[in-house]
């Protein structure tokens, strides 16, 4: 657990489609229209309701995200973000990984969202390599959340507990040291 601000980050072993936050996140693809892993977990907890949003919104782009209905999720919303393929890392995977969760903020900053879970967007079907992911993952949203203050709760859901295991590293390592005593 980390407090930055008026923040607390904490990372979870848990199943994303069980979180009753004002907005869960979404490993997508450009379609929108679902897919398997997280995706097709969410979109079948979510119920039909939410392929028919979602049909709406006429895709998006890789890096971006776009918000909608929870429907019968715990959550209020869901923000679809797409993550870039891994390729190798000189296709600009990086920055179009910080820029889903740098999105996925503001979006939720923009929706009145004071709690957000983020599942390891790029980590499944995607192939980024996970430690890497998982550093630009608390990266970026440390950087994003001075500008997001309406958010006050960031859940980083794992599926297991390697996953874990490296966001309680990073997240430990941005810890301040604790003040002495005087
Ligand atoms: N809760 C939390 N994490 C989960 C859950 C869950 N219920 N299910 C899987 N994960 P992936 P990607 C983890 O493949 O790599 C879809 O077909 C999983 O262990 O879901 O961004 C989309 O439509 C992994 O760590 O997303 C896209 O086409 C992480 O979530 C494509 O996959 C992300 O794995 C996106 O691929």
């Amino acid at each position: 657990m980390l407090r930055f601000n008026n923040c607390t980050l904490e990372a979870r072993v848990v199943d994303i489609t069980t979180l009753a936050v004002d907005a869960i996140v979404n490993a997508a693809n450009t379609s929108l229209l679902g897919g398997g892993g997280v995706d097709g977990a969410i979109h079948r907890a979510a119920g039909k309701e939410l392929l028919h949003e979602c049909e709406t919104l006429g895709g998006c782009a890789t890096g971006d995200a776009k918000i909608t209905g929870g429907y019968q999720l715990p959550a209020r919303h869901v923000i679809h973000a797409v993550g870039p393929v891994w390729q190798g890392g000189r296709r600009g995977e990086a920055d179009l990984l910080a820029s889903c969760y740098q999105r996925a903020l503001e979006v939720a900053h923009q929706a009145h969202c004071r709690s957000i879970a983020f599942p390891a967007i790029s980590c499944g079907v995607y192939h980024f390599p996970a430690d890497e992911a998982v550093q630009i993952a608390v990266g970026a949203v440390l950087e994003t959340l001075p500008r997001t203050p309406k958010i006050e709760h960031v859940v980083f859901a794992c599926f297991d507990e390697a996953m874990l295991a490296r966001y309680g590293a990073k997240l430990k390592r941005r810890q301040a040291p604790p003040s002495k005593p005087v």
